[in-house]
């Protein structure tokens, strides 16, 4: 089978390489997939420049995430049978077929087309994640989505409006803040155009936003702690802006809010049955139409590099979908 490869640490374009290789065997608790997409992640941005918080020996697949079908098992696994359509997440899956651990695996939603399905695991359930067990967010709250038109962004304003809240938008061009309106955001405003406090405070009419999700960082959060309502939560989710900001933590304290962090990898390996709660809820939203992954484009196999590479420079909406269907 082929499978790419991270062959040295640096920007994607120049250290992916397609290789040649035998076909995985599933050892105990593992499962082979047929892999039919996989959706790019910032995280393989980060794993080809070796700065990723998990660093595989090269060379490694990146690839964190895919929708396939089962095509083996390995001993004792029973959640799932061959010829079953699942979504999966683990690091290492950009191949023809892929060797995943049991427990990572879900059933692909009947709603969802194999790309939409890609998209699905990582940046729905880190946002369902953000907004439900993190910040417990209310009907009628005022949500501030930043990056709102990126794959965590625009699954935040989804399921933020499905929950009742109304979203405020930030994004960095004119063409995301139209895909962030079709997702329901009631506001946009431009990243390094709008002086996002102001405008937040104007439009809730000085309530400020009573959640806000930051894949971002920087200035992105500063911006954030300037505008969170009074009992506001202030969920930390990335730092795409490659920023790490910091807080004077008296502001929390005068303001009343909260700093949540939220590292959905952590409730995957601690506390998988609620990984497979908000699936179930992601299944169900997605069946009844409210959450759909926006997939930007699909490109063959072979542009993995280029469709990973586009991410690195931030340009993309939704996911970028590789497809990989021999
Ligand atoms: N904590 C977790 O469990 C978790 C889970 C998933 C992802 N993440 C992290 O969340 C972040 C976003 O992930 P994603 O998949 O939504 O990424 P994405 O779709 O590539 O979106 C990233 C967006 O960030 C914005 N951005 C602002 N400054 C940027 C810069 N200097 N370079 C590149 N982009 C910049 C851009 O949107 P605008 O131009 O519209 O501002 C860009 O489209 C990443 O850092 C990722 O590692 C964390």
């Amino acid at each position: 089978m082929r499978a790419w490869h991270v062959t040295a640490h640096g920007e994607p374009i120049d250290v992916m390489q397609i290789a040649e290789v035998p076909d995985p065997v599933p050892g105990p608790g593992e499962v082979l997939v047929r892999v039919s997409a996989v959706s790019a992640n910032f995280p393989d941005v980060l794993l080809a420049r070796g700065e990723y918080q998990v660093k595989p020996e090269i060379p490694f697949s990146p690839g964190v995430e895919l929708a396939g079908v089962v095509e083996a098992l390995g001993e004792g696994v029973t959640n799932v049978a061959v010829g079953d359509r699942i979504v999966a997440f683990h690091i290492g899956v950009l191949s023809e077929l892929a060797v995943v651990p049991a427990n990572a695996v879900l059933p692909a939603p009947e709603a969802l087309s194999d790309a939409e399905a890609s998209g699905l695991m990582i940046a729905y359930q880190t946002a369902y994640f953000a907004l439900h067990r993190r910040a417990q967010i209310q009907p009628g709250e005022w949500l501030l989505v930043h990056a709102a038109a990126g794959g965590v962004g625009a699954a935040s304003i989804q399921l933020g409006v499905a929950a009742g809240a109304r979203v405020i938008a930030v994004v960095g061009d004119e063409r995301k803040a139209e895909v962030a309106r079709q997702q329901g955001a009631e506001a946009v405003l431009f990243r390094g155009v709008d002086d996002i406090p102001v405008r937040v405070n104007e439009i809730t009419e000085k309530h400020g936003a009573d959640v806000a999700v930051d894949p971002v960082g920087g200035a992105a959060f500063e911006a954030s702690v300037r505008c969170i309502a009074f009992e506001g939560r202030l969920v930390v989710i990335g730092f795409a802006s490659g920023e790490i900001a910091t807080l004077k933590t008296n502001l929390t304290l005068i303001k009343n809010f909260s700093v949540e962090g939220l590292y959905w990898g952590m409730y995957a390996e601690r506390k998988p049955w609620l990984v497979a709660e908000a699936h179930e809820a992601l299944t169900q939203l997605a069946a009844e139409g409210k959450i759909k992954p926006v997939v930007d484009e699909i490109v063959p196999f072979e542009q993995a590099p280029e469709a990973i590479q586009k991410l690195a420079g931030g340009s993309t909406v939704g996911r970028v979908v590789i497809s990989v269907r021999t």
